[in-house]
This record gives structure tokens, sequence and C-alpha cells, in this order.
């Protein structure tokens, strides 16, 4: 390890947060990474690979208003995660449950007081699709 490399580190212990990718940047860069070749750069369903899927791509901006303006954060996480997607016909997104284990874990209260351990991507991209609504 040279010197430059251990004042960059000590730095980092110094500032975390210099150091580290801004929360609201880890959800919109796994939406990059993994969504927008169907859902499109703004989640507006008009990706490239949309065409291809064989259905609807929704618009992901407007999940609230087609739910009568709630956010279904827990619903929304399932969807990604694709825990709840067992038995509900044919689906066509892709599950991401698996890509998301591998990376850091936070407790998230899905609203009965109880924390869960959660990957830290899935309630960041949720964050985000909140962030994106109409
Ligand atoms: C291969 C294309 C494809 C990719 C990649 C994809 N989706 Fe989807 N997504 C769909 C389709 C199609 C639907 C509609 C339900 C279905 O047919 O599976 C959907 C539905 C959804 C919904 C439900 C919207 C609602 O209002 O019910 C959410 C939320 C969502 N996707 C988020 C994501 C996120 C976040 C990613 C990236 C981690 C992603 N999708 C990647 C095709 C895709």
């Amino acid at each position: 390890m040279t010197w430059k490399t251990m004042i960059a580190m000590a730095g980092c212990g110094l500032a975390l947060s210099a150091c580290a990718t801004p929360e609201a940047d880890v959800g919109r860069n796994l939406f990059a990474e993994h969504c927008v070749a169907c859902h499109g750069p703004a989640g507006r369903g008009d990706g490239p690979a949309a065409a291809d899927v064989g259905r609807p791509v929704p618009d992901l901006t407007a999940i609230a208003s087609r739910r009568g303006g709630v956010f279904p954060t827990v619903e929304v996480m399932s969807i990604i995660d694709g825990y709840t997607r067992a038995g509900v016909g044919p689906v066509v997104m892709p599950e991401f449950g698996l890509a998301l284990q591998g990376g850091p874990m936070v407790p998230y209260d899905s609203g009965d007081g109880v924390p869960t351990p959660t990957p830290a991507g899935l309630v960041a991209l949720a964050d985000y699709l909140r962030s994106i609504q109409d």
C-alpha cells in the first residue's frame, strides 16, 4: 500500500460522507443499471427493450396515481424483489431479489413496528421510485 493510498483512506475515515455514495444516488444508479432497458431513462415505460417485452411496460412515475395517490412502498419492494410473484400467473419483469441480496442490509420497518433486515439497494430503489412520482 502506498502512502498516498493510506492518506486517502485516513481521509475517508475522517469524512465518511465524502467517500460514500449519497443515498439518493444509490437508487438512481441501480435504476440506470437494471431498469432503464424496459422502463426507460425517466421510468416512463419507454426503454429500448420495451417493444420486445410482449406486453405494456408500466410508467413508473404513475405508480401512486394508479393507486389513488398512495405510493405502496412495501408492494413496490416486493414487486422488484420477486417475493410476492410466485403463482401470480405469467410475469415478464425479471426478479431482482437475488441480485440485490449480496449488498449491505438495512433495518426497514414496513409499518408494523418491527425493523426487518432488508437489502439496502431494494430500499434505495423504492425511495428513488417514490421520488419520481408525478
Ligand atoms: C424485462 C423488462 C423489465 C425490466 C428489466 C424491469 N421491469 Fe419492471 N416491469 C416490467 C413489466 C412488463 C411490468 C408489468 C408487470 C409484468 O408484466 O411483469 C413491470 C412492472 C413493474 C412495477 C409495478 C408497477 C405498478 O404500478 O404496479 C414496478 C414497481 C417495476 N416494474 C419496477 C422495476 C424496477 C425497479 C426495475 C429494475 C430493478 C425493473 N422494474 C426492471 C418490465 C421490466
